[in-house]
């Protein structure tokens, strides 16, 4: 479902005009729809039927906290993977019962934090931090509920800078290891072990690689519940991919995803746990700019925009596609561009060749699918100034993180001593 549509040759977001919301709010921003990301939630919820599932939206996709209170609202629970996120998802309303924490390097600190604050449960990714956290848990005289994450040596058949599950990578722990472990966590105090976890990567658009991870670690809740283990809960962890063409349906549908984790791990009577990020919320976003300058060069025509690589980085990061459309539509013959935003590097395009309706200085242009991995990526390199995020509901929208001042930015620096008057 698209909740960005053409009426009457103009974008609308919900019932309103986006251009009307630019007018109001100034561009580069960022643009959400609260009737998107319910839809999106919803329909994967309800794809699952009676199963005994909770939703962990990966925050890290987008940590707003009107993005997070929309979700959790309608009941989705969190993984974080830092005591930031931790506070904001707590902030935004979610129970710390319904928070999974995951991440490579827990510090005592963040374990102190999410132990005090009783959290779900830990999914812990080796050895060492194991044994931190039985010392840490002991110490508060806690008891830590853990997963381990299990590295199944999948191929996800993603981008590599997001593929997460093959041995090469840093992520969970080896496949051969994990009885080992298992029996060690046994005999930890302030550890109680519940399940088992996995995430092999993101973006990823085809069932089968999900279907044959989810596949080996059912197997190894078998073993392990034969070896005397009580394992009850199985994290799947995130990484559904979305269409970034603007027009199509997702890759892989909730129906379909939910079937299959029905039938290859639903007679284990675990409690699901699914960690999805960018599945709700990235096609709930665009980010809206304004072209500064059309520019004739030697070779090529550069569309200039006031959005830049600072605001939305997966196009240099990931060789990311997303579709580029005006907000006006115009009937003239469609040219290419390479979509390039004003940072002092090559690497600052967000399409090269792109052809759209030929555009003009001062209109305005969308780059879609920005709801995930968008303004939480975000920087202030060239000192620009990050941009704002705005909420759409129906026929009200609001500011969910305004535009800071260049006071705000440049007012985090310090001068020593020897540089003060
Ligand atoms: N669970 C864990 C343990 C993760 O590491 C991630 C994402 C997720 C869940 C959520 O994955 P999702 O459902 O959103 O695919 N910045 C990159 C994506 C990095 C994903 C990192 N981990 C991008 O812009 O494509």
């Amino acid at each position: 479902m698209n909740f960005f549509e053409y009426r009457d040759g103009e974008m609308h977001v919900e019932n309103i005009k986006v251009s009307m919301i630019a007018d109001k709010v100034g561009t580069p921003f960022y643009l959400y729809s609260s009737a998107s990301l319910e839809y999106q939630y919803n329909q994967f919820k309800d794809a699952f039927g009676d199963l005994d599932l909770l939703i962990c939206y990966a925050v890290k996709a987008n940590t707003n906290q009107a993005v997070i209170k929309t979700l959790g609202s309608l009941g989705a629970g969190a993984d974080v993977v830092s005591e930031g996120e931790m506070r904001r998802a707590i902030k935004a309303g979610i129970s710390p019962q319904k928070i999974v924490y995951s991440g490579v390097a827990k510090t005592v600190a963040e374990m102190t934090y999410a132990l005090k604050k009783g959290i779900f449960q830990f999914n812990v990714e080796s050895e060492p931090e194991l044994y931190q956290l039985s010392e840490v848990a002991t110490a508060l005289g806690k008891v830590a509920d853990i997963t381990f994450r299990v590295n199944p040596d999948v191929d996800a058949k993603t981008h590599a800078k997001i593929s997460t599950g093959k041995s090469e990578n840093k992520f969970g722990i080896p496949w051969k290891n994990i009885h080992q472990i298992c029996a060690k966590a046994a005999k930890l105090s302030g550890i109680k072990l519940v399940g088992l976890d996995l995430h092999i990567g993101s973006q990823i658009t085809d069932l089968a690689p999900f279907e044959e991870a989810f596949t080996r670690v059912g197997n190894l809740v078998e073993t392990l519940r034969e070896e005397g283990h009580d394992i009850t809960r199985l994290d799947l962890g995130g990484g559904i991919g979305i269409s970034y063409d603007g027009e199509n349906d997702n890759p892989i549908l909730s129906h379909d995803y939910a079937k299959m984790v029905k039938r290859v791990v639903g007679h284990l009577q675990c409690q699901i746990i699914i960690e999805p990020g960018r599945f709700l919320v990235g096609n709930a976003g665009i980010l809206v700019s304004k072209v500064v300058y059309v520019k004739e060069g030697a070779e090529r025509s550069f569309l200039i925009i006031d959005a830049a690589m600072n605001d939305l980085i997966r196009p240099s990061m990931y060789d990311a596609y997303h579709a580029i459309d005006p907000v006006i539509e115009n009937k003239d013959a469609k040219v290419a561009y390479d979509i390039v935003g004003p940072v002092c590097e090559t690497g600052d395009t967000f399409a090269k060749g792109r052809i759209i309706n030929p555009l003009k200085k001062d209109q305005l242009i969308v780059i879609r699918s920005v709801g995930a991995y968008g303004a939480v990526m975000a920087s202030t390199y060239n000192t620009r100034r990050l941009i704002p995020e705005v909420l759409v509901k129906t026929n009200e929208f609001a500011v969910v993180r305004p535009r800071p001042s260049y006071e705000d930015i440049i007012g985090l620096d310090q001068l020593p001593s020897w540089l003060s008057e």
